[in-house]
């Protein structure tokens, strides 16, 4: 190996010892049994129904059958030497019309999944909404309600108490920008809707589910248990440096990253984002006792990361480009950024045409630290689509996906040396699964599905992973 390899650099990096080795799933993504043991519709299985609006019309009615093959895909995550699995507890399943009566048979359910992970040795960590609103509450008006936020607390209650002698880490919710922003902003995701003001009650609602939900979980919950939030970040860059286009930075990471930053750690809203919003809202939604109601204590934070995003002005009477990650939508999901453009950021590109480059995720990661000094931190999802299929003799060697991998790793390592507290990191995603508009067309996991047969095969990803995950020592991919 010589010095200018890029491997050579990172060939002995090693983790602490209890760092956590994670994979992570979401419940409509890879159950399937929609329609079982009492689960009522949610709003993406409402949307998957609505002509053209999720690739070639899937749906997650059957995805990876994991709802049915979880032991088996316990017995794959402990062969793969992991030390925690993220997934998500489907709303709809545990309290059908999401303010009914709980279900029992919903909760046995995740009591099974998480009673086989512990016997395995592996760390669950429940989130309660990864975008599964139940679609009753969706027809009482969804997250643009306040009362959504009320039956989401009382639904955490519930979850919480019926799992939390065996679950200990709980994260209230997914990526509330893309509940609120991609859900009732473009409509890309459901339940579809294209109303900007809707879009920033939507999140003022979601804010307030997490707090609610926060103090809901801490009265039920034993002492030592762990409550968080996973935030998809976004990583910005100006285009160039002129003022202009370093305004265009400060209004996304508003209502991309500080609506959700600012109430939920420092219990206020940035007055720039009432600024910029203000043609669309009054923001009178927002009462009184609110942002305390979400200023809650977390025992650590979850990054969701993937690509950074590069911004500009967009030119007077030009179209802004809309390249920003998301799928395209007729309408934006930036509320108040009309004038801003998004565009490719340089270099290699995964099959969601996202760019790798890991100094983003280094960027939030040092600098959350430098905000939120004593914030423990956790990379919660992170990962690649490739078009992985197998080979003639049945493997499916993936090596994008472990370079890919190993880069972010390598970052996260470099934050962690410059003081970032990170305590673990959650690759997305174990298993390929339903990736929402693009229903199974892009295959995000270290373990291959069949989707006709639902046979799993681990990728060589995997196998390179579980090597990393054994031994705490990030060995470049190809030495395994
Ligand atoms: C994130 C979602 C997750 C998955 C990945 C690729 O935004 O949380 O469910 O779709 O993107």
């Amino acid at each position: 190996m010589t010095p200018s390899d890029p491997g050579a650099a990172t060939a002995a990096l090693r983790f602490p010892a209890g760092f956590h080795w994670g994979a992570a799933t979401s419940a409509y993504q890879i159950e399937g049994a929609a329609a079982e043991d009492g689960r009522t519709p949610s709003i993406w299985d409402a949307f998957c129904r609505t002509p053209g609006k999720v690739h070639r019309g899937d749906t997650g009615d059957v995805a990876a059958d994991h709802y049915h093959r979880f032991r088996e895909d316990v017995r794959l995550m402990a062969e793969l030497g992991l030390t925690a699995y993220r997934f998500s507890i489907a709303w709809p399943r545990v309290r059908p019309t999401g303010r009914g009566p709980a279900s029992a048979r919903g909760l046995d359910f995740y009591r099974r999944l998480a009673d086989e992970l512990l016997a395995a040795g592996i760390t669950p960590v429940a989130t309660l909404y990864h975008w599964d609103l139940p679609q009753e509450l969706e027809e009482a008006g969804g997250w643009p309600e306040r009362r959504t936020a009320e039956h989401f607390a009382a639904y955490a209650a519930l979850a919480g108490e019926a799992l939390g002698d065996r679950v200990t880490e709980w994260t209230t919710l997914n990526e509330p920008w893309c509940s609120a922003f991609l859900g009732y902003g473009s409509g890309v995701h459901a339940p579809g809707r294209t109303d900007p003001a809707a879009a920033l009650r939507a999140a003022h609602h979601l804010n307030l589910g997490h707090g609610l939900a926060v103090s809901a979980l801490r009265s039920v919950l034993p002492a030592g248990a762990r409550v968080s939030v996973a935030l998809n970040l976004h990583a910005l860059r100006p285009l160039t440096g002129s003022a202009a286009d370093r305004d265009a930075v400060r209004r996304i990471d508003a209502v991309g990253n500080r609506v959700f930053l600012g109430p939920m750690l420092d219990g206020r809203y940035p007055e720039d984002l009432f600024a910029d919003t203000a043609q669309l809202t009054d923001w009178s939604f927002v009462r009184p006792g609110d942002p305390a109601a979400i200023h809650q204590p977390l025992d650590w934070l979850g990054v969701n990361y993937y690509t950074p995003a590069v911004v500009s002005a967009a030119p007077e009477g030009a179209d802004p480009a809309r390249e920003d990650g998301h799928g395209a939508g007729g309408a934006s999901p930036w509320p108040g950024a009309d004038r801003v453009a998004f565009h490719q950021a340089p270099g290699e590109r995964t099959a969601m045409d996202w760019a790798v480059d890991a100094s983003g995720l280094y960027e939030l990661l040092t600098g959350l630290a430098r905000s939120r000094p004593g914030l423990p931190l956790m990379v919660t999802e992170n990962g690649a689509a490739y078009p992985d299929e197998p080979g003639p003799d049945g493997t499916v060697d993936d090596p994008d996906r472990s370079a890919y991998v190993h880069a972010h790793l390598a970052a996260l390592h470099r934050a962690a040396a410059d003081g970032a507290d990170v305590r673990g990191y959650f690759l997305w995603s174990l298993l390929d699964n339903f990736e929402w508009a693009y229903g199974y067309a892009r295959r995000f996991g270290l373990v291959h599905v069949d989707y006709r047969t639902l046979a799993r095969t681990p990728k060589s990803s995997a196998r390179w992973y579980a090597r990393v995950a054994r031994s705490g020592v990030l060995h470049p991919p190809g030495t395994v």
